[in-house]
């Protein structure tokens, strides 16, 4: 196939069973969610561009891995590239801050980030995420935490260990903030490029980088700058977690790519996948819903999670195939296997039928590939008494019945 007909690089086609397996993973997110408290809520894949720009200027995702583009109106779009900002745009703009709070939603969908293509870091995902609004209290924290937690468990991962910090606070964060500057600047010359950049633009992110990581581990502790609120928001959040039952280690350096967060920000990993790849993670953000029009206070907190990640993990990729039946004809009855094959359907059987009036030996051919019952239509039988063979391929057994006794005899076998 020409180059520029194929797929867009860092992209897939799911075909089936993974597919299934994704729906399958989709459901259990949003029942997990829904046990929660979660309602799903739905924005469009695209939203004007200024949107996303509140995300933050100095993160990569609204700095040069966009998608956007202006449309034949002249306006300014760009397609998701994280959940957080369109269901905070939501927020405000349904009024649901005039609802009884806390506000729970959770959402499913395609996200779109220009990244450099590589092993599960695709220009598009699919994330699951759920965002909790209407309350500054550790509890909120706590509760998407374990919900991001059961919810990757009820998919089949063990017990996650729950990476977690606080970024402190507009109180406590300036004082860090120059002190860890104070303390690059000093090492200025031995800093890699991506780091000398982020001197100038988001000096937390310095602590994100996997190069100059002797550096990075003799830097101030933001621990000894957290305010005496931030210091207690941590402490009860880890004892509500440890309550809970939830494993948690402190993770110094985690900031996480988003400048909106504020305090609590977590992440999980999977050992396969090393530290390069969370499987999800998120944090507060309580300043997010007032830079889109909010209200004054709106605190909120939330995660997202990557399911083609999820899937890349779990051991068990396909879903147990259905049982399929085939319903098959002796030529001249393709008409009568036709309407059994639809009336089967309508009771609901998942069935397979050959469309190409082929011989009967092909047909079973065909059969033995996607099925493990074939009902064969025609011949004497069908003419004179309206009976069916049934075969069970995977017990080598066959029989005859009467038609309407088909539809019990399916349902016992299932
Ligand atoms: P994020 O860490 O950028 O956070 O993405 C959340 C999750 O999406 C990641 O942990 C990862 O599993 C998955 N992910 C991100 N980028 C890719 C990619 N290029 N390919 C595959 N998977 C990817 C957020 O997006 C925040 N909105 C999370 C949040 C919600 N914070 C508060 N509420």
């Amino acid at each position: 196939m020409r180059q520029e007909l194929q797929r867009p690089r860092g992209t897939q086609d799911i075909l089936a069973p993974i597919s299934s397996r994704m729906e399958q993973l989709r459901r259990i997110a949003i029942d997990t969610a829904t046990r929660y408290g979660y309602d799903l809520l739905e924005t469009p894949i695209f939203e004007q561009s200024a949107v996303f720009l509140r995300v933050g200027e100095s993160t990569d995702i609204v700095q040069h891995e966009r998608y956007t583009f202006t449309d034949v109106g002249g306006v300014d779009l760009t397609l998701r590239p994280e959940g957080t900002a369109a269901v905070a745009r939501a927020y405000v703009e349904n009024g649901m801050a005039n609802k009884p709070q806390p506000v729970r939603l959770c959402y499913y969908g395609p996200m779109f980030r220009r990244e450099k293509p590589e092993a599960l870091r695709y220009r598009q995902h699919t994330q699951f995420g759920a965002e909790l609004y209407g309350s500054t209290q550790p509890e909120a924290d706590a509760e998407v935490i374990l919900l991001a937690c059961a919810t990757v468990e009820a998919m089949g991962l063990p017990a996650p260990l729950v990476r977690l910090n606080s970024i402190g606070c507009s109180v406590c964060r300036p004082q860090y903030r120059a002190s860890l500057l104070e303390y690059y600047h000093s090492h200025e010359e031995e800093l890699c490029a991506d780091c000398q950049s982020r001197l100038e633009t988001n000096p937390l992110r310095l602590l994100d980088c996997k190069v100059d990581i002797d550096i990075r581990d003799r830097a101030p502790d933001i621990k000894d700058y957290w305010c005496a609120d931030c210091a207690a928001h941590y402490a009860e959040l880890v004892a509500l977690l440890e309550a809970s039952g939830r494993t948690v280690v402190r993770d110094p350096f985690l900031v996480r790519g988003l400048d909106y967060y504020t305090r609590t920000v977590f992440e999980i990993a999977h050992p396969s996948l090393g530290n390069r790849a969370a499987l999800f993670g998120g944090g507060r953000y309580d300043g997010l819903a007032t830079t889109l029009d909010g209200p004054e206070t709106t605190p909120a907190v939330g995660f997202g999670m990557g399911m083609e990640r999820i899937l890349s993990v779990l051991e068990d990729k396909n879903l147990t195939p259905e049982r399929r039946i085939y319903v098959a004809h002796i030529p001249g009855s393709e008409a009568d296997a036709f309407v059994l094959a639809e009336h089967l359907r309508q009771e609901g059987f998942p069935i397979d039928t050959d469309l190409l009036r082929r011989s009967l030996k092909a047909q079973l051919r065909d059969a033995s590939k996607r099925s493990n019952i074939v009902i064969i239509v025609g011949g004497d039988e069908w003419a004179q008494f309206k009976q069916v063979t049934v075969k069970d391929l995977a017990q080598n057994e066959q029989r005859t019945m009467p038609v309407e006794d088909l539809v019990p005899y399916l349902q016992q076998l299932s």
